[in-house]
Formats: structure tokens, C-alpha cells, sequence
């Protein structure tokens, strides 16, 4: 395994299997006592150009319970990118603020950008439609504790599967560990051609549907998604699409026992209420888990025990 200490984290194909199973049990050891002050002493800069409540609020507890500090902005409207700042001046003035810079933008790249001219590590909090790699951790966790393997996993991914960025990630981890990919969305959001062409170069294979119900019987995990409308380009698009899957309750008669519904939220109106109180429901504590996750990372990466 290579050190994770001073690495940037812009996309899970920046880490080695090994790396991601690092992280996963460092998170383990998180997860048992949350509340360690090895971050005395150090900054950690939250930089949210795009809005986002878990992310951006899990890191900050991420660093409030291992004792360290946060600054930062929620939203770039009071930072000086309202005045036209580059992104590029932004990253290098708040380097000389912080130890570590955790970044959410709507551009894709933009945080790989960020990587090259920084002088201190960059995560990325999302990064358009592109990346999500720390909700990828997150949800290989969860993986993990609910079916206690990452290995030989029947996952299927609903939703829109062309904009959503956590699945993107998602995808890339998962053929390390040889799963079943089952698609499900609409003609126009399909999963991209990019990401299918990573399943066949693993020697994996996939296969996509329009219908919900067709993969409730099988899967091990049932991964809903947001149809993102901040991304649409033409509004009319994603009116004709947005309310393409609602997971109701009953919909989930004659699901595996051990199935779980993850999600990485925000839900707007996928998955309705009555299943949350259903077991197999886990996207609350998958929201969780990513407080563990972020501790994790943080420590891998600032070289902390
Ligand atoms: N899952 C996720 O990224 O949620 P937020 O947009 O609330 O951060």
C-alpha cells in the first residue's frame, strides 16, 4: 500500500484497492470511538462553491471530533469568487490558512485543477458530475458493514445514472472487488459510455433496464439516486424525467432479506416515506458512516494515528 500521507483524493481511481480498504478500516476504528483529539492544532479548510448538507456538514464534525479547526464557506457568494476571483488565486491564498483544503465545485476537473496548484492536500468534496470519491468510501462502508463483504455485490443503481457522480465513483471502486452492475434509468440518463468501458476492461459485466421492479427480486444492494435538474442543460428535459422511479414500501415485497436501500442524498421524491422505517432503509446511517469516513481520511492524509 502506498502512504496516503500529503496525497490530494480527486477521484477513487487515485487509490489502490489496498488504499480504499485502509481507509474502510480505519473508519472501523473511527466508528468505535469517534472522539480522539489527534487533530489538535490544525486547519482544515471547507470551500463549498455548490450547495451540500452532509458533505460539507460531516467533515466539519469529522474535525470537530478529533479536536481540530474549520474555516471556510458555504457558499461562494461570500467569499471573494463573487468579486471574480480565480479559482486558482482562491486555492493558493486559503493554502496559506490550512493544513488540508476539502473542495465542492460545480465544474468538472475543477478539482484536479485545484490538486496541481496547491500546495497543500486537496479532497474533493464533488466535483460537477464528475467524482464524488469520499461518498464513494462512504458507501463502500456501508456496503461492507450491511452484506459483510465488498466482494461479488448484485448492486443496482437507479435513477440518473448520467449526471450522478456518486455512482460514477461508485462504479470505479466496485470493479476492484468483481461486482454485478444492474443499470436502471431512463433512455436519455444512461450510465456513460466512459464508465461501462471501465466494467468491460475489468472483464465484469453489466446489464440496464427501464423497470424498477425488475431488479427489486435480485439485488443485494439497491442504490437509488436524485435525478439531478441543477444539471439538466434544458429544464423541459427534466421535467419529462423526474419522477421516472419512486420506491415505495410495498415495492419492496419479495426483496432479498438482506437487501439494503442506500442513497446518497438528497432525496427529493424517490424513495417514499413509508420506507424508512422499513430495515432494509440504510441511507440515514449511510449518512452517518461518512463522518468516519471523512475522520479517516483526514488523519491518512495529514499522517495522523
Ligand atoms: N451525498 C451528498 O453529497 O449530499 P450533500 O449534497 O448534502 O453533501
Amino acid at each position: 500500500m502506498s502512504t496516503l500521507k500529503g496525497r490530494s483524493l480527486i477521484s477513487i481511481t487515485d487509490y489502490s484497492k489496498d488504499d480504499i480498504l485502509k481507509i474502510l478500516d480505519m473508519a472501523e476504528e473511527f466508528e468505535k470511538n469517534p472522539r480522539r483529539n489527534i487533530l489538535n492544532g490544525y486547519i482544515v479548510a471547507s470551500l463549498f462553491f455548490e450547495p451540500s448538507t452532509r458533505t460539507r456538514l460531516s467533515f466539519e464534525s469529522a474535525v470537530q471530533y478529533l479536536g481540530g479547526r474549520i474555516v471556510g464557506f458555504a457558499t461562494a457568494d461570500t467569499s471573494s469568487v463573487k468579486k471574480g476571483e480565480s479559482l486558482k488565486d482562491t486555492i493558493l491564498t486559503v493554502s496559506n490558512y490550512s493544513d488540508l483544503i476539502v473542495m465542492r465545485n460545480p465544474l468538472d476537473g475543477s478539482a484536479r485543477f485545484a490538486s496541481e496548484v496547491s500546495p497543500v492536500p486537496i479532497i474533493n468534496a464533488g466535483d460537477g458530475a464528475n467524482q464524488h470519491p469520499t461518498q464513494c468510501l462512504l458507501d463502500l462502508y456501508s456496503i461492507r458493514k450491511t452484506q459483510g463483504r465488498l466482494e461479488n455485490i448484485d448492486i443496482a443503481m437507479v435513477g440518473d445514472l448520467k449526471y450522478g457522480r456518486t455512482v460514477h465513483s461508485l462504479v470505479q471502486a466496485l470493479t476492484l472487488f468483481g461486482a454485478k452492475f444492474h443499470f436502471v434509468s431512463p433512455e436519455s440518463l444512461k450510465m456513460p459510455s466512459a464508465v461501462k468501458t471501465v466494467i468491460k476492461n475489468a472483464g465484469l459485466e453489466y446489464d440496464q433496464y427501464t423497470e424498477l421492479s425488475d431488479v427489486i427480486p435480485f439485488a443485494d444492494i439497491l442504490y437509488m439516486t436524485r435525478i439531478q435538474g441543477e444539471r439538466f442543460p434544458d429544464p423541459l428535459e427534466y421535467e419529462k424525467v423526474k419522477n421516472s422511479y419512486i420506491l415505495s414500501n410495498r415495492m419492496l415485497r419479495g426483496s432479498k432479506e438482506t437487501m439494503k436501500v442506500l442513497h446518497p442524498l438528497p432525496r427529493v421524491n424517490e424513495i417514499t416515506e413509508d420506507v424508512d422505517d422499513n430495515p432494509k432503509a440504510y441511507y440515514f446511517q449511510q449518512a452517518r458512516n461518512g463522518v468516519y469516513i471523512r475522520q479517516a481520511l483526514i488523519a491518512a492524509i495529514l499522517g495522523l494515528k
